[in-house]
């Protein structure tokens, strides 16, 4: 009988590789997705490459009616791995409410259901944008949490204290919080890969929607930082890498190998580098001469930040495996695809 697990925003970036990477390692799946920031086309992407379509429910969290009648239809949910949020920093800072609600109320109404459940495994998706700059690098999961520099970067902060206080509670919620650093990337078929809608406030795709021509420019948003080229330093971890960290998670929940209930990995690959090189890389690896000008810096942006990933290699026995290169040529495929599929 093969364990069924709930994906909530699985028709979105991350959470699309993820439900292939469960499928690939015998889990029956089940997707809530209300498609906000996504398409349903994302599904017949998962389906070309595991040949499988997952079950899915169009909905939205918010609503704990629904949330309710979700978890009375499929009584035998054996993990909750939980991506459905908002996630543009700009966009939070204009509007909070939205933010605090929908990352933070519909948490709450999961975790109501899952704590009345006797055994219950919860992977949350968090980011390392709760260390702001941290003081020390590479960042460790022991470093101070600082005060949020935008309403996201504080819904993950408040999320992660909201399941950490649930699971005190109640020993049969078992919970981890993944802190990612950069997900960039695509799937190697290009059947799915990331998806901005409108103009992309991350780098990467803003890379490669300037290299295919949707873009005129890249504008890098300041070279007056204390790093060694001036440009900000980010640690771009390839999705299907995330993907993969979050099986691997959600056995050690289901296998209730975790001395405690509730935990949190950092998920980088332990390298940091700049704008600059990022672009280095990109026109290296495609061959791609990249349209970019030097413009000034962005409100919030921090200088640097790359992962510690001793505690995800040694505990959760993880690492990354793919570099940036190809993580970037991956992504350079998939734009293509898009490119050429909105042609036709
Ligand atoms: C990376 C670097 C920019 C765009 C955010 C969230 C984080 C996670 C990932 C959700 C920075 C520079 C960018 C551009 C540029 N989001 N840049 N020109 O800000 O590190 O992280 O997205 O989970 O939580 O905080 O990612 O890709 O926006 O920026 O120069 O057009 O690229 O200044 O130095 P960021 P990013």
């Amino acid at each position: 009988m093969k364990s069924k697990i709930l994906v909530t925003g699985g028709l979105g970036f991350i959470g699309s590789h993820t439900v292939v990477a469960l499928i690939e390692q015998g889990y029956e799946v089940v997707i809530i997705d209300n498609l906000s920031n996504s398409s349903i086309n994302v599904l017949g992407g998962i389906t070309k490459i595991t040949q499988v379509t997952p079950e899915f429910e169009n909905i939205d969290l918010r609503n704990k009616e629904e949330v309710l009648g979700f978890f009375e239809k499929h009584t035998n949910i054996a993990g909750v791995i939980h991506f459905a949020a908002s996630k543009a920093v700009g966009e939070s800072v204009e509007n909070p409410l939205l933010y605090y609600e929908n990352n933070l109320a519909t948490l709450i109404y999961l975790l109501q259901r899952l704590s009345e459940k006797e055994d219950a495994n919860f992977i949350f998706s968090s980011s390392c944008t709760v260390y702001g700059q941290a003081d020390t690098l590479p960042i460790s999961e022991s470093a101070p949490v600082k005060k949020a520099e935008s309403p996201y970067g504080n819904t993950k902060q408040i999320g992660e204290e909201i399941i950490k206080d649930t699971c005190k509670v109640h020993p049969n919620l078992k919970a981890i919080s993944l802190r990612y650093f950069n997900p960039i990337g695509a799937h190697p078929s290009a059947e799915i890969g990331e998806l901005p809608i409108g103009t992309p406030q991350n780098l990467v795709p803003f890379i490669t929607q300037t290299a295919i021509g949707k873009r005129e420019q890249l504008s890098v948003f300041g070279n007056d930082y204390p790093t060694n080229d001036g440009t900000c330093i980010r640690d771009y971890i390839h999705v299907m890498d995330l993907a993969r960290a979050h099986v691997v998670a959600l056995k050690r929940l289901m296998n209730n190998e975790a001395e405690s209930n509730y935990d949190v990995f950092n998920l980088g690959t332990g390298k940091g580098n700049s704008v600059l090189e990022v672009i280095q890389s990109f026109e290296r690896t495609t061959g791609k001469k990249l349209s970019y000008k030097i413009a000034e810096r962005r409100e919030g942006d921090i200088t640097a930040a790359y992962a510690d990933t001793i505690k995800a290699n040694s505990v959760l026995g993880w690492r990354s495996e793919k570099d940036l290169d190809e993580a970037l040529e991956s992504a350079w495929k998939w734009e293509k695809k898009v490119t050429d599929s909105e042609k036709n």
